[in-house]
């Protein structure tokens, strides 16, 4: 389902996805897929199990190479052959299981494998530096020198969303940002969603969510059995209609139970788990 790219006009276009193919044998994870991405928004990908948003988030990211298809970024043609050609063009990633290590502090985790000085750790500018990134975020760490293993979930999210920004990407991805998280620490993680956009970043965040999304991204692209399926502007569709999009219904059981509670995101809150 080929579409216009209906980003934010005027802002200049980061990363554009053209026919992006990519099979794992005889497993067609993505077909034809498009994506845009444009400086200072959020774009949601959603989809069901096994719709092909990992897999994307690692093709974007330089695990795994696209079969076919060009993308383009800040307007060139480029290959994402590895995570370090996808770090060095500025693509950051935050993956599912974020890749902290717990019994090291947060200003340790932060800085892990690339410590500021290239001949000596320089523990007072790592730490500085560390409480200037946490306090752009408007992050809730109650210390740099915290462990992980003492921080809640929603302040783990936090370090390893700071850690992906010490790059100074200009897309940052988010691979189900609040799947494991409370009220509380999901409003915190949407919050520095939002900080980042007010940073210019691009920012593609994959969710289970609806009500995430419909939060904090400007519009979401669904995915279906490896295709795109709707490219929506959050303030104009209901959650009725993604639900429509990801599920390839127009009239399924989630959105008849939907529309019977007359909230049109109720159910949406049960199909989180992922
Ligand atoms: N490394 C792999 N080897 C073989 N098949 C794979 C591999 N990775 C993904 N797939 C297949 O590709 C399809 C898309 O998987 P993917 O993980 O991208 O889905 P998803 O949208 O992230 O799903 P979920 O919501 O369950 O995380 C699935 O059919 C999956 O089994
Ligand atoms: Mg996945």
């Amino acid at each position: 389902m080929p579409s216009e790219p209906i980003a934010a006009a005027g802002s200049p276009q980061l990363l554009s996805l053209r026919g992006i193919n990519k099979s794992f044998g005889a497993v067609a994870a993505l077909m034809d897929i498009e994506l845009d991405v444009a400086e200072g928004e959020v774009v949601a990908v959603v989809g069901d199990n096994g719709a092909g948003k990992s897999t994307l988030v690692k093709v974007l990211s330089g695990v795994h190479s696209a079969d076919s298809g060009t993308i383009a970024f800040e307007g060139r043609e480029v290959t994402i052959s590895s995570p370090a050609a996808a770090q060095h063009l500025g693509i950051a990633t935050v993956f599912q299981d974020l890749a902290l290590c717990d019994n090291l502090t947060v200003v340790d985790n932060l800085f892990l494998g690339r410590e500021i000085s290239p001949l000596r750790l320089n523990e007072v500018d790592m730490e500085v530096r560390s409480w200037e990134l946490l306090r752009q975020l408007s992050a809730k760490i109650p210390s740099v020198r915290t462990p992980i293993a003492a921080l809640s979930g929603g302040q783990r999210q936090t370090v390893a969303i700071a850690r992906s920004l010490l790059g100074d990407p200009k897309i940052v991805i988010l691979d189900e940002p609040t799947a494991a998280l409370g009220v509380a620490q999901t409003a915190e993680v949407l919050n520095l969603v939002e900080r980042l956009r007010e940073r210019g970043h691009g920012v593609i965040m994959i969710s289970h969510n609806m009500a995430d999304v419909k939060a904090v991204a400007d519009r979401v692209v669904v995915l279906r059995l490896g295709r795109n399926n709707g490219d929506f502007r959050v303030r104009d569709v209901s959650t009725e209609d993604i639900i429509a999009a990801i599920t390839g219904a127009t009239d399924n059981v989630v959105s008849r139970r939907s529309a019977a509670r007359g909230t049109g995101q109720g159910p949406t809150q049960e199909t989180d788990a992922s």
